[in-house]
């Protein structure tokens, strides 16, 4: 097999200098992806297309000389397969039809990973179309992430619709954390057959919960989800990014056994030095806004960032998703920076 040196930081190989990809490095900041997203009726239909779904996945790879593709998909896929309605509104982001215990019931998980079908294709052809020294990244948004959308209905600063339903409503709750977690494992295992590499769970809403809550909705259900996908495909790679985890990101690392673990611009430099064991890959963290400033303190901050990790694997990454203010001339001049010095 190619070396792939993305691939081989996540396994824990040290690289001389570190490869990098960028959280949503596919999307609105490049015209060549405005420009397909004009021509389709909505979000949902480009993720379900695979000839488009394949094109704008590889639009930034012939700019840009990144280290991995990302699937273009969408977190909300999962609840869209389980049969709730989710649509994408213009300029609101992901609205979906609140579920309520009742409705919890009556998710149907049987006929899921055939709705996602199309974009296990996008997989396929990803895999014909990909240079063999790129990795190809798949990925699901873990349980407590996806819940706190399919009972918020929408997107919020501090998830209380959520932590409400699953102070209020355990059972419910846990029934659906439980659909959750057999449905990604089902979903990320078709897409290491269909050819990804490795898969990276987002857990983007790891902050507002205290550490009982953190344990018991953020580190149980990704690590059943590490546990069952390695059950059927067996050292499966795979990349935890719980972002604002702060305070609990030591135990996240040690109990859900992630490979490798994606820090958020909030995390501090020295964190890794003094709470994660040095043989631990670490995945981050520069912050999307110092990439739309752009200049010396770009150039700055990235040297540092490289030099705090240069001990360690390291993936070089956003601390969270590229804004779409972001000029490409900055995505350009971070890239040379990371891999030329
Ligand atoms: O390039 C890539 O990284 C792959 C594709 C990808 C998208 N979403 C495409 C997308 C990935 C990996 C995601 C993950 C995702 N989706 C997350 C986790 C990462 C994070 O940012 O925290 C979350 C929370 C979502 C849910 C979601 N999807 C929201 C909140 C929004 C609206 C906000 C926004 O950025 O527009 C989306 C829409 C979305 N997903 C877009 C893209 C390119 C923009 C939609 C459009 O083009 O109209």
């Amino acid at each position: 097999m190619a070396h792939k040196p993305l691939l081989a930081t996540v396994l824990g190989q040290r690289q001389e200098r570190p490869p990098i990809w960028i959280m949503r490095q596919a999307g609105r900041y490049l015209p060549e992806y405005r420009e397909i997203r004009a021509n389709v009726r909505n979000f949902l239909e480009l993720c379900y297309t695979p000839d488009l779904a394949t094109e704008v996945t590889l639009q930034p790879l012939r700019r840009f000389d990144l280290d991995a593709a990302i699937l273009f998909s969408d977190i909300l896929v999962i609840p869209d397969a389980l049969g709730q309605s989710v649509r994408f509104a213009q300029g609101e982001g992901p609205v979906l039809e609140p579920v309520d215990p009742q409705i919890i019931t009556q998710l149907r998980r049987e006929g899921a990973l055939e709705h996602l079908a199309p974009v296990l294709e996008t997989v396929r052809r990803l895999r014909a179309a990909l240079a063999p020294e790129k990795t190809l990244i798949g990925f699901c948004g873990s349980p407590w992430t996806v819940a706190t959308y399919m009972i918020g209905g929408r997107g919020s600063t501090d998830q209380a619709a959520a932590r409400l339903f699953a102070l209020r409503h355990p059972e419910a709750f846990a029934a659906l954390i439980d659909i959750l977690v057999a449905t990604s494992i089902d979903y990320l295992v078709a897409q290491f057959e269909a050819g990804a590499d490795v898969v990276q769970l987002f857990e983007s809403w790891a902050l507002n919960l205290d550490d009982s809550a953190f344990a018991e909705r953020v580190i149980e259900p990704n690590r059943r989800i590490v546990e069952g996908v390695r059950a059927r495909v067996p050292n499966a790679p795979i990349i935890g990014f719980p972002r604002g985890a702060a305070g609990n990101l030591a135990k996240y690392a040690a109990l859900t056994g992630v490979n490798a673990l994606g820090l958020d611009y909030a995390t501090p430099l020295d964190f890794a030095a003094k709470h994660l064991p040095d043989t631990l890959p670490v995945q981050g963290n520069l912050d999307p806004l110092r990439l739309v400033a752009g200049g010396k303190q770009l150039d700055e901050r990235v040297d540092q960032i490289v030099s705090a990790f240069a001990n360690r694997p390291h993936i070089f990454n956003l601390g969270h998703g590229i804004v779409p203010e972001t000029p490409i001339e900055h995505v350009a001049a971070l890239v040379d920076r990371v891999k030329n010095g």
